[in-house]
């Protein structure tokens, strides 16, 4: 592991482009839970009945149980040092890009400048009848909470049997083809199309850096470099060592 750390360090430092894709494994240490595993949202809620388009058609209000405790733990929710690490990655010219499944917001809010969506956000509100956006503070005030047309609003993020925004599918399929090196952080990377993401960048000859406390479907397949651990300790270690290597190269 040290010896693997060290490398992907080496290989930040020397080659500069690096685009990041981020799932929810990122933000439990922010103190929001992930999907998928032991403490997974879906092991308390059935995603079809609480996060598909369908579901939400038919009985908004109930999809909106769900909704509303996943938008006060992410309203509590602050950067954690894995978002912190990348913010300063990009400071440091590195980082090019995030590619977030997340949508609560924490990378733009740790101060990353260039976050691609994927999934859309929580923090804003849309109605699917007139299409007009609102500002989550509506859903603190009402519940469900209402457009001025009298439709329920639904949160501005991806749910199952949405396409996904083609701003933000083409912006990454861009970013993946142009960087040198991916990291890959806290996902599952079962949800298409957004794992398939490293797939894209790793035909493109891009070096994939995969981050997590378990092993994945990329990381005897794709992934160049396995830093197994939580994102919150590896990634401040790994851009302390991209930093000492800079340093050396600057002497
Ligand atoms: P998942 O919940 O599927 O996976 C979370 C990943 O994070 C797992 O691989 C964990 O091992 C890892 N993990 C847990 N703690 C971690 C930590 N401290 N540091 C780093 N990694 C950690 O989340 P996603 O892959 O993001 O989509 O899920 C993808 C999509 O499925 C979500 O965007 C959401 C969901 O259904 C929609 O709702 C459309």
């Amino acid at each position: 592991m040290v010896k693997q750390i060290e490398e992907a360090a080496g290989l930040l430092a020397a080659r500069r482009k690096a685009v990041a894709l981020t799932g929810a494994g990122i933000s439990v240490e922010s103190g929001i839970p992930p999907f998928r595993g032991r403490e997974g949202l879906w092991e308390k809620y059935d995603p079809e009945e609480y996060a598909h388009i369908d579901a939400f058609r038919a009985n908004p209000a109930k999809v909106w149980e769900m909704q509303a405790q996943f938008l006060e733990v992410i309203d509590r929710a602050l950067p954690n040092d894995a978002h912190l690490a990348l913010a300063r990655l990009e400071s440091m010219g590195i980082l090019a890009t995030v590619i977030t499944q997340n949508v609560d917001g924490l990378h733009q809010l740790a101060g990353n400048t260039d976050v691609v969506e994927f999934h859309g956000n929580n923090r804003r509100l849309i109605c699917l009848s007139c299409r007009r956006y609102f500002p989550v503070a509506r859903a603190r005030e009402q519940m469900p909470p209402l457009c001025d047309c009298g439709a329920v609003l639904k949160p501005d993020a991806v749910f199952f049997g949405e396409p996904i925004p083609r701003d933000a599918l083409l912006r990454s399929h861009v970013a993946a083809q142009s960087c040198q090196v991916m990291l890959v952080i806290g996902t599952s990377a079962v949800v298409e199309p957004a794992a398939s993401i490293p797939l894209v960048a790793k035909r493109a000859g891009v070096a994939i850096i995969e981050i997590n406390p378990e092993p994945t479907g990329l990381t005897n397949s794709i992934a160049d470099y396995f830093l197994q651990g939580k994102a919150g300790e590896i990634l401040p270690r790994l851009v302390e060592l991209v930093q000492a290597e800079r340093g050396r190269d600057n002497i």
